[in-house]
C-alpha cells in the first residue's frame, strides 16, 4: 500500500510501504475512505513529537471500511463502516474503566501516527478493534462523520463539558482555529448568552461568526481584556477557554474571567506560562487541563445523526488520497489558503474492481 511516512523532522514522503496485517486476535484491518490532517501532525513534522519514530505512518483521524477482523474481534465484520478516532481504548486498564480512553495504560490512548503506524494511509491496522471503533450510520457521509475524530470530542470535553457551560454563561475563546471553532459550536449545545472569539487572524474571525460566535475581538488591533470587560459590564466572563497553546493566551484567559470564574485550558502548551496566584487567589477561579478522552464519541454521532450539529463547515478542502503530499502543503500555509481541515479522499471502492475485489474477498496483500 502506500502512505504518507515520518522520515524525521521537515521530512515527509507519500510512498510504498508493506500492508499491514492482524498483529493480536483484537486487532482489525481497516480500509482508509477518508482521512484528514491535524495541527498536531505539523507538531510532529517540526520535530516536537520525539517519540514519533521516523518510518512512522502519520495521522490519527479517519472513516474506513472494515476488511478483516480478528479471531477475538466480536461486535464487527467484514464490511462495516467505521470512524477510527485518534484515541484508541484497551477497555480493560482502571482508566479505560472509568472512561478516560486518553489515559489508558493498556496499550491505547493515542497511539495512531504516534506510537504505532497511522491512518493517513490506503490501509490501516486499528488495535482493540471491540472498544475502539464506532460503526457509522448509513446515512451519513464520511465527512459528516470525519471530524469526530478529534477535534469534536477535543473541543467539546476538554473546553465545554471541563469548562462546564451553562445556559446563560459568557464564553470567550481565545484562538479561533479548528479546535476554537469547535469549541464555538459544542458550546452552542447548551444555550450561553454570549460567545466571544478571540484571534490576531481576521479570517479566523469570519469563520468563528459562520461558527456561531457572536462577537469577536481581534486581539491585532484591540486590547482583549479591555473589550471583553467592556462587553460583560466590566465583570469579565464565565468561562474562558484557551485554544491556542501559548503562555500569553494562557495568561490572557486567567485575566478575562469574572471572580468565580472558569478557564478551560486546551491548548498544548510547549513553554512554561506563569500562574498568577498573587492576584488569582483570592478569586475563586477554577482552571482545568486535559486530553481528549472521546467518551463522548457516541453522544456527539447522535447529534449529528439527528441533524443537530452540523460540522461539514470544517471541510475547506479536499484532496485524492494520494494527493497527500499537496494537501499538507495546503494545510501547513493555513494563513495564505485559509485552509480549517483538508479532506483526503480515497477513490471510491466501486470504482475500483481489483480493490472491490479485495474487500469482498478479505483483505489482500
Ligand atoms: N488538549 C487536547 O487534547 C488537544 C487536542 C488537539 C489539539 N490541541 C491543541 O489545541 C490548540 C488549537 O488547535 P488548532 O488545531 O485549532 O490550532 P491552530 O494553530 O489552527 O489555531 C490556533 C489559532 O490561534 C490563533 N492565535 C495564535 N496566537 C494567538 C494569540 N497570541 N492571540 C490570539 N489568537 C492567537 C491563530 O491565529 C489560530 O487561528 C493547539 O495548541 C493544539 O495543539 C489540544
Ligand atoms: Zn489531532
Ligand atoms: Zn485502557
Amino acid at each position: 500500500m502506500k502512505a504518507l511516512i515520518f522520515h524525521g523532522p521537515g521530512e515527509r514522503a507519500w510512498e510504498q510501504t508493506p500492508d499491514p496485517t492482524i498483529v493480536d486476535p483484537t486487532d482489525a484491518i481497516v480500509r482508509i475512505d477518508s482521512s484528514t490532517i491535524c495541527g498536531t501532525d505539523l507538531h510532529i513534522l517540526k520535530g516536537d513529537v520525539p517519540e514519533v519514530t521516523p518510518g512512522t505512518v502519520l495521522g490519527h483521524e479517519a472513516v474506513g471500511t472494515i476488511v478483516e477482523v480478528g479471531d477475538s474481534v466480536t461486535t464487527f465484520e467484514e464490511g462495516d463502516r467505521v470512524l477510527v478516532s485518534c484515541i484508541t481504548s484497551c477497555g480493560r486498564c482502571s482508566y479505560c474503566r472509568e472512561g478516560r480512553y486518553g489515559l489508558c495504560t493498556g496499550g491505547g490512548g493515542w497511539i495512531f501516527g504516534h506510537l504505532i503506524d497511522g491512518l493517513q494511509a490506503e490501509y490501516a491496522r486499528v488495535p482493540f478493534a471491540d472498544t475502539s471503533l464506532y460503526k457509522v450510520p448509513e446515512e451519513l457521509s464520511d465527512e459528516q462523520v470525519l471530524f469526530l475524530a478529534d477535534i469534536l470530542p477535543t473541543a467539546y470535553e476538554v473546553g465545554v463539558l471541563n469548562g462546564n457551560v451553562k445556559p446563560g454563561d459568557s464564553v470567550a475563546v481565545v484562538g479561533a482555529g479548528p479546535i476554537g471553532l469547535a469549541t464555538i459550536l459544542t458550546a452552542k449545545l447548551y444555550t450561553p448568552s454570549m460567545i466571544i472569539a478571540i484571534d490576531l487572524a481576521d479570517s479566523r474571525l469570519e469563520k468563528a461568526i459562520e461558527f456561531g460566535a457572536d462577537l469577536t475581538i481581534s486581539s491585532a488591533r484591540q486590547d482583549a481584556l479591555e473589550t471583553v470587560k467592556e462587553l460583560t459590564g466590566g465583570a469579565g466572563v464565565d468561562l474562558a477557554v484557551e485554544a491556542v497553546g501559548v503562555p500569553e493566551t494562557f495568561e490572557l484567559c486567567t485575566e478575562l474571567i469574572r471572580p468565580g470564574g472558569r478557564v478551560a485550558n486546551v491548548g498544548v502548551h510547549g513553554h512554561p506560562a506563569t500562574l498568577h496566584l498573587e492576584t488569582l487567589w483570592i478569586r475563586d477561579v477554577t482552571i482545568t487541563t486535559g486530553l481528549v478522552d472521546t467518551n463522548t464519541t457516541p453522544q456527539l454521532l447522535r447529534l449529528i445523526a439527528d441533524g443537530r450539529l452540523d460540522a461539514t463547515a470544517f471541510a475547506t478542502h479536499r484532496f485524492p488520497l494520494d494527493e497527500t503530499m499537496a494537501a499538507y502543503d495546503t494545510f501547513a500555509d493555513a494563513a495564505g489558503t485559509n485552509a480549517l481541515k483538508v479532506v483526503l479522499e480515497a477513490e471510491p471502492v466501486e470504482d475500483h474492481p481489483v480493490e472491490k475485489e479485495a474487500a469482498l474477498a478479505g483483505h489482500s496483500a
